[in-house]
């Protein structure tokens, strides 16, 4: 499955991630008591989480999804980001709740939420199925955690590295060799 050069080691399992997306929706389902929901997913790693944890949430929601790129394909944000793929719906007076696969650094977060600030939601929140909190350079409020993991480069469950591993199950670890 993993590439010559690439050893996975699987951190968190399957059935560990789905059971957790499930709690997670019950905790979201509990604290929006207005429907619609709108759910912002960033492209691409969380689009698995998306489409788990808008499941898990029995309301009506609504979903979109945006893209952002910040350059450089390394392990790494380099500090610079762009939006690479707009909204098509309006958020305006509307619950958000941004839908994100990591949050390493924080840029990516701190730039999207101020972009989506100035739409004039009602409200926004994150939930991200993973953070690195050992690696923020910008402080960042997530409402919503999967899980928190050590500062290691992981794939899987729509994660990639270098465009490799999205469609694994498991989220996993690379080593290299
Ligand atoms: P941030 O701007 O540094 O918080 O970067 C967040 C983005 O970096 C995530 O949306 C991922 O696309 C990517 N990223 C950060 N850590 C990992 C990782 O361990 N595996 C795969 N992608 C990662
Ligand atoms: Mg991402």
């Amino acid at each position: 499955m993993a590439l010559p050069e690439h050893k996975l080691r699987v951190l968190i399992p399957a059935e560990q991630i789905q059971a957790r997306v499930k709690e997670l929706g019950a905790e979201i389902e509990r604290d929006y008591p207005n429907d619609p929901v709108y759910l912002i997913a960033i492209l691409k790693g969380a689009f698995f989480f998306l489409a788990d944890l808008s499941r898990a949430i029995r309301r009506t929601t609504r979903i979109d999804f945006i893209g952002i790129s910040s350059y450089g394909k390394g392990t790494s944000s380099s500090g610079e980001v762009k939006l690479t793929k707009d909204l098509d719906i309006s958020i305006e007076g509307a619950d958000v709740l941004v839908v994100e696969d990591i949050v390493d650094s924080g840029i990516t977060l701190t730039y999207l939420i101020h972009v989506l600030e100035q739409r004039k939601p009602r409200s926004i929140r994150i939930a991200s199925l993973l953070d690195k909190p050992s690696r923020r350079v910008r402080p960042i409020q997530v409402a919503y955690v999967g899980f928190q993991i050590p500062d290691q480069f992981v794939v899987g469950y729509g994660l990639d590295y270098a465009e490799n591993y999205r469609n694994l199950s498991d989220i996993c670890v690379v080593e290299e060799g």
